[in-house]
């Protein structure tokens, strides 16, 4: 397993649409292996294979608080949702950002697991907004899109500065995927 380099905003490559999983094989398992290391390292609750820059729909989350609930989902499908609901989201690929982030509260999703079998969820609250945080991670869309454009522009600008000064120390408080 290896702790992977996570691509930060305003990186371009977090930009790319991924691609479908067309069999899921060793080298898929050995990429949600790493993906897992990666996000546990950076202690995070989620992790897309696009923030380490492999652009297949591929993701990884466990929000639990003992760390001991991983999930993996690859090629995932939103069947249902309902609700909505803004709640604080932070994003490894952002660091040191939490912002409110408008996400239906329950969904129903379809995904293949790491055997390559398909399994319906269904999630709510933390869950089920992480779920979405990564599946926009798979379509190149980040929480700061979400954002007013000078919010954004003013985290670009501090990202770009922060970057320059000490481009491996970005601490993040909050959870983030
Ligand atoms: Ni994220």
């Amino acid at each position: 397993m290896a702790v992977l380099t996570v691509l930060e905003y305003p990186d371009l490559r977090l930009r790319t649409r991924a691609s479908a999983v067309t069999t899921v094989d060793d080298a898929v398992r050995q990429l949600i292996d790493d993906l897992f290391e990666t996000m546990y390292a950076a202690s995070g609750i989620g992790l897309a294979a696009s923030q380490v820059d492999v652009h297949e729909r591929i993701m990884v989350l466990d929000i639990s608080a003992t760390k001991d609930e991983p999930r993996c989902f690859i090629n995932p499908e939103i069947l249902a949702q309902q609700g909505s609901a803004s709640s604080d989201e932070g994003c490894l690929s952002v660091p040191g950002v939490t912002e409110p982030v408008n996400r239906a509260t329950k969904i129903r999703i379809r995904a293949l697991d790491r055997d390559g079998r398909s399994f319906e969820l269904e999630a709510e609250d933390l869950l089920a907004v992480c779920i979405q945080h990564e599946m926009d991670h798979l379509d190149g869309k980040l929480l700061v899109d979400y954002l007013s454009e000078l919010k954004r522009l003013r985290i670009k600008k501090k990202a770009l500065k922060q970057r320059k000064r000490a481009p491996m120390d970005a601490p993040t408080t909050k959870p983030a995927y």
